[in-house]
């Protein structure tokens, strides 16, 4: 391996003339550093960028967020995914406008915060406040294990990580990290001819066994439907029991591995519908699942149980929903 030295230079100078610019990386503010590192949690740069962008504009400090309702703090990360993320970045900053002044300096005060595990923690550390700290996400432990010729468990990686921090610029230094593991040194094609490591590089581009492969989604069948009255929709309230789209509000949905039509058939029953459109099929993926859906409308006849509501797609914005509801909402005014 080159000197920590050699490595740490070559790998700030290829981020200083490589890195994207992205609008978080324009500013020292740890709160607009803490809202874009937990949207980037599980979610690629391209999809955060326009949620970005609105959310702190709708929220454009600790204030208003902590000022705000959890439902208007989820409904504003609807489309986003992983939900239990909005609501705890809406707790955290009423703890941290509570206990004031400002948002916390120490890394162990920030690590103390809801929805802020080490990774965040080190980034917000790093970032916003020049500490050394190391972060580990996907893309550094796959960066770190074909450099070194090992598969390495995350575990493995944060003092690899600590030992390669430099003096100064561990903000740079973690960010470049990230960007290499994201943008060169690929899951499936790895850019090595472009990446300024590559001469240390222990594998070079050969497979590196043990180096897990994504996981193969679990494949479900879904039936929707949307039922209109007049101009509006009955949208229900997920509640709190579900693992998936907890909380969220939804067009009324069956799921199972059933095949679809008998999946429709349940949904038509519950709200007593003997006749109903096909609008369309889609496909949607939420953590491990890969969801088959047909979608299908129908005009109300009798009346609606459970908690919901009539929901004019105008004011759809207003609840907190998944981007699976978004699509669906699209098909429903396209047909
Ligand atoms: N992934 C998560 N946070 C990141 C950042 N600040 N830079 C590059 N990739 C990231």
């Amino acid at each position: 391996m080159a000197s920590n030295r050699g490595f740490q230079k070559k790998l700030l100078t290829w981020f200083k003339q490589n890195k994207r610019d992205l609008p978080w990386r324009r500013t020292r503010d740890p709160y607009l550093i803490w809202i874009s590192e937990v949207m980037l949690q599980q979610t690629q740069v391209k999809t955060v960028l326009p949620y970005y962008e609105r959310f702190v504009a709708r929220f454009p400090d600790l204030q208003s967020l902590s000022q705000a309702s959890e439902s208007e703090v989820v409904a504003a990360w609807s489309g986003l995914g992983y939900y239990s993320r909005a609501r705890n970045l809406h707790r955290a900053a009423r703890a941290i406008v509570a206990n004031g002044p400002g948002f916390p300096k120490e890394f162990s005060a920030i690590l103390q915060l809801p929805g802020i595990g080490r990774y965040t923690a080190g980034a917000i550390a790093s970032i916003a406040f020049g500490a050394r700290y190391p972060v580990v996400d996907g893309n550094v432990r796959r960066f770190l294990s074909r450099y070194f010729g090992r598969a390495l468990d995350e575990s493995e990686c944060w003092p690899i990580a600590q030992s390669l921090l430099p003096e100064r610029n561990a903000g740079d230094f973690n960010q470049a990290l990230m960007e290499i593991g994201a943008t060169i040194c690929k899951p499936d094609d790895p850019l090595c001819l472009l990446c300024p490591l590559s001469e240390g590089c222990q594998t070079k581009g050969r497979p590196l066994p043990g180096l897990r492969k994504s996981v193969p989604a679990v494949r479900q069948n879904m039936a929707m439907l949307a039922l209109r009255k007049k101009e509006k929709f009955w949208m229900e309230d997920r509640g709190p029991e579900p693992e998936l789209l907890r909380n969220l509000w939804c067009f009324p949905m069956q799921l199972g591995a059933e095949p679809a039509d008998a999946l429709a058939r349940r949904l038509l029953a519950r709200f007593g519908v003997r006749r109903a459109k096909q609008v369309g099929h889609f496909t949607h993926s939420i953590m491990k699942y890969r969801f088959q859906i047909s979608l299908l409308s129908a005009a109300a006849r009798g009346g609606t149980a459970g908690k919901g509501a009539w929901v004019h797609p105008r004011d759809f914005q207003e609840y907190p929903h998944s981007s699976l509801v978004k699509k669906a909402m699209r098909l429903v005014q396209n047909q």
